[in-house]
């Protein structure tokens, strides 16, 4: 019956493996549940205040495909701020539908996109979803892509690099000299750049990095508020580059999204002045925390230098499906590092947690490597 009504392009699709760990955390009595990809603090008052005020103001219709104007123009500063040049400026339904629009806008059946591995789990299948052939640039063991790693892929097929510094799942960025490094290949071979930076503003100990886009590559940024300001529910991000994909995504927008959520876009405009060191300050602690415990252990993971993650390798000789399933057992929910990866030798958890439970974490770990 399926295979009668069911279209041949979601063959394959797997269900994320993020979600399959999580969907299990509720049969835990006491689960430390580190699996999720969104900070543990709420949203600022002052935005919540303001999206009170949209709601009894009325902001509760559609709004133009491309986002409110201030929207636009308060973003449109924030990338100037940051020298990228870009021509125009989409707010999305979350950097999701940033991927979702500009994935549909680029690929062709057969053209191959090149995403360093290890990934965010929507790439591979929004590629595919398109007709196009992911191609895996192997980043292991410091999850930096490399220079000479991207240029023996790039192929007469290849049509765009996805970059995600920081990363998810391992936390990595770039320094200015190695996105350098990434700018002249780009260059040299004339491909087009999707920047991911969702987490641009979780950049720990005031680390050299840098985004592509100020490097004279054609370049797509797709940007959010999801992660910077506790809002992963309020599904709201912007897409900004040159003109002729842009306005492609915008018609693709009208079509499928219609416009991305109003009272979000309103309350969004207080984003722009609220101060979130602190918090990020606090994520560094827990990252910091997390990382000693990890290595006082004998994991040897990498230490992130953004984003909410950490990226360990698993036991010698243990997959890390099998390490997972073995940390479920005793209530730690953590995700195999598959579920990101061709290859499945480390797991990620996520750090946004309460210092308790990254204890409880800790002692579990202890328990599975004694
Ligand atoms: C690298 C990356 N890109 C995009 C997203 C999705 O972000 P949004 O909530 O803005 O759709 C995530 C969420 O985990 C992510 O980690």
């Amino acid at each position: 019956m399926k295979e009668k009504y069911l279209a041949q392009r979601i063959q394959g699709i797997e269900p994320s493996g993020i979600r399959k760990i999580f969907d299990r955390v509720p049969q835990a009595k006491n689960p430390i549940n580190l699996t999720m990809g969104e900070p543990d603090f709420d949203v600022p008052d002052r935005i919540k205040q303001a999206a009170r005020n949209a709601m009894d103001q009325g902001y509760n219709k559609y709004t133009p495909t491309q986002g409110i104007p201030p929207l636009r123009q308060a973003i449109a500063e924030h990338l100037r701020e940051r020298g990228f040049p870009f021509e125009e400026i989409l707010v999305t339904a979350g950097v999701s539908g940033g991927l979702v629009l500009s994935t549909l806008s680029l690929v062709n059946p057969g053209d191959e996109v090149l995403i360093p591995d290890p990934y965010f789990v929507m790439y591979k299948y929004m590629i595919r979803l398109a007709g196009g052939k992911p191609v895996f640039l192997d980043t292991y063991p410091d999850f930096k892509l490399k220079p000479e790693v991207l240029e023996k892929a790039i192929t007469p097929r290849t049509k765009f690099l996805i970059l995600n510094y920081p990363n998810n799942p391992t936390g990595a960025v770039l320094s200015a000299s190695e996105m350098d490094d990434i700018a002249e290949i780009v260059r040299k071979h004339n491909i087009f750049v999707v920047s991911d930076e969702i987490y641009d503003h979780m950049i720990y100990d005031n680390q050299d990095h840098e985004s592509i886009s100020t490097r004279d590559v054609p370049t797509l940024i797709l940007g959010g508020f999801s992660k910077t300001f506790g809002m992963t529910g309020w599904r709201l991000g912007y897409a900004a580059g040159p003109a002729w994909l842009v306005r492609q995504m915008t018609i693709m927008q009208q079509y499928s999204f219609t416009s991305a959520n109003s009272v979000a876009q309103y309350a969004t405009l207080e984003a722009f002045s609220c101060d979130m060191s602190g918090e990020m300050a606090d994520l560094a602690k827990r990252r910091d925390f997390i990382f000693a415990g990890l290595c006082e252990l004998g994991f040897e993971p990498s230490k992130p230098g953004g984003a909410l993650y950490i990226f360990a390798p698993v036991p010698e000789g243990e997959t890390g499906d099998a390490f997972v399933e073995r940390c479920i057992a005793k209530e730690l929910f953590v995700i195999p590092g598959g579920a990101f990866s061709q290859q499945d030798t480390h797991f990620r958890l996520s750090f946004a947690a309460s210092t308790e439970s990254l204890t409880r974490a800790l002692e579990v770990l202890e328990k599975l490597v004694k």
